[in-house]
């Protein structure tokens, strides 16, 4: 897929509402990788974004799926949830079921089996060397975020073509195997770093990039292309909801939790965070399906106190630009570092 693009820029899957079949084929149309967040759709939906997205370009695009998680398991979380009633029930929502489920696993495959896209990406754990092999043979290249070392070694041996990298630094879930109370956030810079010294594969740098200069940076660490979520938040291409937008505006710092999903992610901290994260379990996607009513609700009326606000921890360098326009943007800058790196006296 590298030799078809014609930017170093990908535009990372963004689950939940931000990631459109518009934006995806704007960033495609101007040179990039869009890419559709299969995450929390059905497969039917994924396939018909797949088509929209092929009806508006015929460059390559990803679509970005949610691996098997590996089982049922969760802390126990029957008093996390007992403490968000009573602020559910004073919101006037009910809190939702905790249920476990795939999100549709092996439906979504045989989507992309069937579609076939440029890349098929992989986010929470890596598909087998069989799933792998068959989305090869039908002709995507199959991606596989990592954020340690050990997660891209056991990617590189299941057949992954490209590892996304993910740094801390990064907006919405981590991309973990596994999510333990005993983990490391590695940043941006030394993870790619420490992922080059064990793995030899293409590699896609994640994680609070919003300039042309970071896109330069990462470049001259050895990825291949930059990934940029929250970056693209505010295209009017994407689908952000407005208080998510206007949160994406201030200056306001982000932080890890697992209060509105019990699986960690960066968000920008409001209320909900401060109050709910110190007892949040790992119980993914148990307390995703008990908060999800409260957070549809909040974003209906404009309460950005109760959303899942997941930012980079760049995000206040966001800019309100069509696709298009922020990537040419970002690619002056890019040419721009890249002129004075190649002047300086060293
Ligand atoms: C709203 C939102 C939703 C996301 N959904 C997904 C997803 O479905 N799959 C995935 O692999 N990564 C997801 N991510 C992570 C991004 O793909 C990417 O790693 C991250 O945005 C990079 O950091 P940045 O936001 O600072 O650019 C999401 C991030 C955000 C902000």
């Amino acid at each position: 897929v590298w030799e078809l693009l014609g930017v170093p820029i990908v535009q990372a899957p963004l689950s939940g509402g931000p990631s459109t079949p518009a934006l995806a084929a704007a960033v495609s149309q101007a040179g990039g990788l869009g890419f559709l967040a299969a995450g929390y759709k059905t497969a039917g939906d994924v396939e018909a974004e797949i088509a929209a997205v092929r009806e508006q370009t015929q460059r390559p695009f990803g679509v970005n799926v949610f691996a098997r998680p590996p089982d049922a398991t969760a802390e126990p979380f029957e008093a996390f949830v007992a403490s968000l009633d009573a602020e559910a029930q004073r919101g006037g929502v009910a809190l939702g079921e905790p249920r476990f489920s795939d999100d549709d696993y092996d439906a979504k495959l045989a989507v992309l089996e069937s579609a076939a896209p440029a890349v098929a990406s992989f986010t929470f754990g890596c598909p087998t060397a069989q799933e792998i092999g068959a989305l090869r043979g039908a002709g995507s290249a199959v991606w596989v975020t990592v954020t340690t070392t050990a997660e891209a070694v056991a990617a590189r041996e299941a057949g992954a073509d490209a590892l996304v990298v993910q740094g801390a630094e990064a907006g919405g879930h981590r991309g973990t195997f596994a999510d333990t109370r005993e983990r490391e956030d590695i940043g941006l810079l030394a993870l790619l770093a420490l992922v080059q010294s064990h793995v030899d594969l293409p590699l896609v740098a994640a994680g609070g990039i919003m300039t042309g200069a970071g896109i330069a940076a990462v470049l001259t660490a050895g990825a291949k292309a930059a990934a940029l979520g929250t970056a693209f938040m505010r295209c009017p291409e994407a689908g952000t909801s407005p208080p998510h937008r206007k949160a994406l505006q201030t200056d306001d710092s982000t932080g890890l939790t697992r209060a509105f999903t019990g699986r960690l992610a960066r968000g920008i901290v409001n209320r909900w965070q401060t109050e709910h994260s110190a007892d949040a379990p790992i119980a993914y996607p148990q307390i995703h399906y008990v908060t999800a009513p409260v957070r549809a609700h909040a974003r209906q009326h404009g309460d950005a106190d109760s959303i899942n606000l997941w930012a980079g921890q760049a995000h206040a360098l966001g800019r309100e630009l069509p696709a298009a326009e922020l990537i040419g943007e970002l690619m002056t800058e890019a040419r721009a570092a890249r002129a004075q790196l190649n002047g300086s006296p060293w």
